[in-house]
């Protein structure tokens, strides 16, 4: 922009110039002609000459503006308004985008921030209307400067990407308007995602309700005296109530986490104790499944500052899901170990299916140096298709739905093992192939204890 402003003014002089030396020689040519022809004297030809000169210098002259040397304030004369040192502090030690509008709808004072916004660093001395391009915010601008009522305007930036809100206030000099601008994208985000959880979770909700509700009136009404049919009805209305019961507890258990998530665990624990008895509660399910529970890595201490029920959730979760996704009569392994690194130990959690396809669906907040300990649970089942992979872990994202979700399921338990994880400061990951079961992985720092044994404790 102000490149070419100096370009503009360049290309003039040197038209200009042409003009004067086109003038001035053909004066003089056309005044030597008139001499030498004997149609005018030498002196009045001279005179001429001058006159001719002279008009044309001071054309050139009159007619060309300087070439400013400041290129960051071209296109724009420097605000001729009073200079106030203290306005221009104020709008440098603003945090966010600001800047202050002088009587004579220039941008007079700016900081470095509105770059952010506008994408253009220099914008002090510049008409408002050059800069400021969303045109609810420029004609409330104008408004301000007429009437001196404060105002408030959302407007979208950076390609639709970002939406801001510019405070407009008038300043101490007449007609000027001070502008700050407040970054407002990850609170209408933020908005936009707790309007989704609300309109899922309630629909979650319906479903179940709607169904005990039909099945209620269906027994009042038409099946009133048909008790035989009463047992059928009532194992439904039983499912249902179950589903309902258990959507209940993950959101509330999803609240709960969310709500201590910025408040890391302050207990050491021991992984493997965990480990061995969520598996214990487990069995009488795998057993149900006629599906073999095989563990190992669980004959070492491993330390870790975590809490005791959220990782046995987060267990229940992983293996529940193993269980559940599982043809009957299959086997899931999980295994348990430690890594001398947390690099080393996201290998591990997922280890075990080489040809599958992994995706990271929590990278941890640790170190990646740290000692860390993994739990690897793998199952033989129906596997997961590329294309969720990596939305597994959003709330109610279920990679079977469209399959008639013929597994039961409300599609948080990943949600919560991914907030437990990160509270833990630990990782999520998956690997798998459609048809060739799947493997999830969680690792988290381990506590170093100094009479650590490196190799793996034999029972005596
Ligand atoms: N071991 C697994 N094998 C195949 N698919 C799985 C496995 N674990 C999770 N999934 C997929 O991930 C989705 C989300 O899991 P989750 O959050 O536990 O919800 P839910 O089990 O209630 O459906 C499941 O609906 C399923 O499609
Ligand atoms: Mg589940």
């Amino acid at each position: 922009m102000t490149d070419r402003e100096t370009h503009k003014t360049h290309a003039r002089r040197a038209e200009r110039a042409r003009d004067f030396i086109v003038l001035t020689l053909g004066g003089a040519g056309l005044m030597t002609l008139l001499v030498i022809s004997g149609s005018l004297g030498f002196v009045e030809g001279l005179t001429a000459a001058l006159v001719l000169f002279a008009g044309a210098l001071a054309y050139f002259v009159g007619s060309v503006p300087p070439v400013v040397s400041d290129a960051t304030s071209v296109g724009a004369k420097p605000a001729t308004g009073s200079r106030d040192p203290s306005i221009r502090s104020l709008i440098h030690a603003l945090p966010f985008p600001a800047f202050y509008i002088s009587e004579e709808s220039r941008i007079q004072y700016s900081n470095r921030h509105l770059d952010e916004i506008f994408r253009i660093k220099h914008v002090e001395g510049a008409l408002k209307s050059v800069i400021i391009r969303q045109p609810d915010v420029l004609a409330a601008t104008d408004r301000v400067a007429r009437t001196g009522a404060s105002e408030r305007v959302e407007f979208m930036a950076v390609d639709g990407e970002e939406l801001w809100l510019a405070h407009l206030t008038s300043g101490p000099a007449p007609h000027s308007v001070f502008v700050v601008f407040e970054d407002r994208t990850a609170v209408h985000r933020a908005e936009r995602a707790r309007a989704d959880f609300l309109a899922n979770a309630s629909h979650e909700l319906r479903t179940p309700l709607t169904a005990l509700a039909g099945f209620i009136e269906t027994m009042r009404g038409p099946a009133r005296d048909d008790r035989e049919s009463w047992d059928g009805f009532l194992e439904i209305m039983h499912n249902q109530t179950d589903r309902m019961r258990h959507l209940v507890s993950d959101l509330l258990s999803l609240s709960r986490i969310e709500f201590s998530e910025h408040r890391p665990p302050d207990t050491v624990i021991d992984l493997s104790d965990v480990l061995s008895h969520t598996i214990l509660a487990l069995q009488p399910l795998a057993a149900e499944r006629a599906i073999e529970l095989s563990l190992s890595g669980l004959d070492q201490k491993v330390p870790v500052t975590a809490n005791w029920d959220e990782i046995a959730q987060v267990v229940q979760n992983l293996v529940g899901n193993a269980l559940k996704y599982s043809p009957k009569g299959e086997t899931v392994s999980v295994s348990m170990g430690v890594s001398p690194s947390m690099a080393e130990a996201a290998t591990s959690a997922t280890a075990n299916q080489s040809r599958s396809i992994s995706a990271v669906l929590l990278q941890p907040r640790a170190s990646s140096e740290a000692a860390a300990a993994w739990i690897n649970v793998a199952d033989s089942g129906q596997g997961i298709a590329r294309q969720h992979l990596a939305r597994l872990g959003e709330r109610f994202y279920r990679a079977d739905e469209s399959r008639g979700g013929e597994i039961e399921g409300t599609g948080l338990g990943l949600a919560i093992v991914k907030h437990i994880m990160a509270r833990h400061r630990g990782g999520l990951a998956v690997a798998s192939r459609e048809g060739e079961g799947a493997t999830f992985g969680i690792w988290l720092p381990r506590v170093e204890t100094e009479t650590k044994t490196p190799t793996a404790s034999v029972n005596g």
